[in-house]
């Protein structure tokens, strides 16, 4: 990803590699408020609007200016809990100077403006979600190519700001696959307008069935052209995947009931409260957060990736909405900590990385051995991803806080271990040593690597994983690291008196008695990167629990496939007939899945969750269609029919 070459005219960003300017200075008000709000007729419709969202797109976020304005509009005409969710593609985003910068143009907005400032992490491509006011405002910024991110959207839009640069110089932001993205992801009633009037814009919207207007602009533009979908009929519904792409069951009331009361569990429950839902969660011990979500600390850092996936596409955005939503969970960062992390070259796979991953400054910096000794406090003889937005997170106070905040919301039932679960009568039965004790018609397994004990569950791919931490007292040395760092293995910063540091990892074991020889092999690890730092009689205790652990080390979060009637319905797939040619996948009704953390819970978790209840209240989705399917439950069936047919 680049940020935008911008150059400034009197205080006007202008960009010279399309010799175009991003809004009119004395005018750029009254010309978004002309052509986007009034032609889309968005007060109007904002007013009247009685369903839960609005969905708007912009092809060019540039500076903001078409948002903020749109939000004004919304806050002031919608209803408190209506949701306007508000997509926009851009392929070289402001920097976040720029971006500070360009939006003090117009003081009245700054309310909007400085929250979303406040957010503006965007760094890396794909896509990222913003929560504004509340929650009454999401903006999901699709930093790529137009062709690219429009393809990869999934929502009903319903008006469309058509804002590239003008088509004369820009026509790839105009071209026939966006316009047949634009149809495919419109409904009725959809409505577009764009300042241009030009031509083939006109022909290009008439061929996809829009019935489209040219009427007065503004300003210098003489004319400009409106369009909406009056026919039903003219959309088609082709799906590109459909083992991804289920038929939904629609959820009937605000009520969900969740078992597993760690990070996944609690987080659930917080997307879902948010959008005014009822949840019970279901625990089997005696208190939450007791399980791999119950470590004193752990750290908050992404994994990179040279690679051009779905994997790093993820992991970036879910890192970087983390931080968004411990931002405003927790402003005043008692449960969290910003201090910015380090990974040390301690592989020829991170050396490799660290020499050629593209350099971004608010994601990370690559570092010498002297510059990172400097900052994080402790010497190191190797370079460093230098990671300045990392944080340590301390999940048990935090997750006590969110449940806190989540109030009669949310109630918690301990001491219940879920043996089996039963659909019978639209219902799940959750039962505990043959006895039903819970009935629910929507039902999330956020309970781990257990979720395996669910017949419904035992096709997919995750495994137990081990993990002991050790805690060592601090001394004068060690209190001297200001910032996590990762390595063979991790060490925090002191936090009352000591440090906690791991973690072994033995797959395929779930037992969790602390062990001897994994205090000396975290010790080892420590000894290699630091020596001297600690010894065994440091050692003041520590901690073993049991991770859930993918093949391909990405979380498993939605629905969950009817196994049976999908080897059935996909049976031949490994013959590669055409995808279209397949029914859409069945999913268990009212069943969902979100788990498979793994060694990165905390930058996941939050993204993952609010994905489920996106999927749940079938809202607009806040990740990519290749994320959405590389998290999907689905995955590993339909790799293994592929490779091997029904003999899995
Ligand atoms: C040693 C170690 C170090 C780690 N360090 C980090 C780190 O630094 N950074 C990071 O991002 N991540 C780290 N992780 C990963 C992170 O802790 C996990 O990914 C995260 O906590 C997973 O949360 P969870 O809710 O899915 O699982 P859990 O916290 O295990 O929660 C599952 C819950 O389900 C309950 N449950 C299970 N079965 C049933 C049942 N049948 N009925 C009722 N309840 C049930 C359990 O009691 C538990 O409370 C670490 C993990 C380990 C093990
Ligand atoms: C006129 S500006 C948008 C102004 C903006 N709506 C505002 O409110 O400030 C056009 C934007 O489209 C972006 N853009 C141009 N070509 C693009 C492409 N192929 N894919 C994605 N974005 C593109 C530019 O970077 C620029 O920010």
């Amino acid at each position: 990803m680049k940020y935008a070459n911008l150059e400034w005219r009197d205080g006007q960003p202008y960009n010279p590699e399309f010799d175009d300017v991003y809004f009119s200075i004395d005018h750029g008000i009254d010309e978004t408020e002309h052509v986007f709000i009034h032609h889309n007729q968005l007060q109007k419709r904002f007013t009247e609007n009685k369903k839960p969202s609005f969905v708007i797109t912009e092809t060019g976020f540039g500076s903001g200016l078409n948002f903020l304005i749109t939000v004004k509009h919304w806050l002031e005409l919608s209803e408190a809990q209506q949701t306007l969710t508000f997509f926009s593609v851009e392929n070289s985003p402001f920097s976040p100077e720029d971006l500070i910068l360009a939006q003090k143009s117009w003081p009245e907005l700054s309310y909007i403006a400085e929250p979303l400032q406040q957010q503006y992490n965007v760094a890396s491509d794909g896509f990222h979600l913003f929560h504004l006011f509340s929650g009454r405002v999401k903006l999901v910024l699709m930093i790529g190519d137009v062709h690219d991110m429009l393809s990869q959207m999934q929502a009903r839009v319903d008006a469309w700001f058509l804002d590239g640069f003008a088509p004369g110089c820009n026509p790839d932001m105009w071209s026939d696959s966006v316009f047949s993205h634009i149809k495919r992801l419109s409904q009725k009633d959809t409505t577009i307008s764009t300042y241009t009037a030009a031509g083939f814009v006109k022909r290009a919207l008439i061929a996809q069935a829009f019935d489209v207007k040219k009427v007065s602009g503004t300003g210098n533009k003489r004319h400009m052209l409106t369009a909406r979908l009056n026919h039903e009929d003219a959309l088609e519904q082709t799906v590109s995947q459909p083992w991804f792409e289920p038929l939904l069951h629609k959820i009937t009331e605000k009520k969900v009931t969740i078992i597993g009361g760690g990070l996944a569990g609690i987080c659930s429950a917080w997307a879902l409260v948010k959008r005014g839902f009822q949840v019970e969660i279901i625990e089997e011990a005696a208190e939450y957060a007791t399980k791999a979500s119950g470590n004193p600390a752990g750290m908050l850092m992404p994994r990179l990736s040279l690679e051009d996936s779905a994997d790093a596409e993820f992991s970036t955005s879910a890192y970087l909405y983390a931080l968004r939503s411990l931002q405003i969970i927790d402003p005043e960062q008692k449960y969290w900590q910003q201090t910015g992390g380090m990974q040390l070259a301690c592989s020829e796979r991170i050396k490799k990385q660290i020499a050629n991953f593209p350099e971004d400054d608010s994601l990370v910096q690559a570092m010498d051995a002297k510059q990172a000794s400097e900052l994080c406090g402790l010497s190191i003889d190797k370079s460093v991803h230098y990671f300045p937005q990392a944080a340590c997170v301390y999940p048990k106070k935090l997750l006590n806080y969110m449940i806190n905040e989540m109030g009669e919301a949310l109630s918690i039932t301990y001491n219940t271990h879920v043996d089996s679960i039963v659909y019978e009568n639209q219902q799940w039965q959750l039962l505990a040593n043959d006895e039903i004790v819970h009935k629910t018609s929507c039902l999330i397994l956020a309970n781990a690597w257990n979720i395996k004990l669910f017949s419904q569950l035992k096709h997919l791919e995750l495994r137990p994983a081990r993990g002991q931490l050790s805690y060592y007292k601090a001394n004068q040395q060690s209190i001297q690291l200001k910032m996590p760092l990762s390595f063979k293995a991790y060490l925090m910063p002191e936090n009352n008196g000591l440090h906690v540091s791991g973690a072994s990892f033995e797959l395929n074991d779930a037992t969790t008695q602390l062990r001897e020889s994994e205090f000396q092999d975290n010790l080892q690890s420590i000894k290699h990167e630091f020596d001297g730092l600690f010894d065994k009689d440091d050692i003041s205790g520590g901690r073993a629990s049991v991770r859930a652990v993918t093949a391909d080390r990405l979380p498993i979060v939605g629905h969950v496939i009817d196994y049976n009637k999908a080897l059935n319905d996909y049976a031949d797939l490994y013959k590669g007939k055409i995808p279209s040619r397949y029914p859409r996948a069945e999913m268990l009704p009212g069943l969902f899945v979100n788990t498979g953390y793994g060694a990165r819970g905390f930058s996941s978790t939050f993204l993952c969750s609010e994905l489920l209840a996106a999927k749940i209240c079938d809202e607009p989705l806040p990740v990519s269609s290749r994320v959405r399917y590389a998290l999907d439950s689905s995955r590993f069936l339909i790799r293994s029919v592929r490779k091997k047919g029904t003999n899995i």
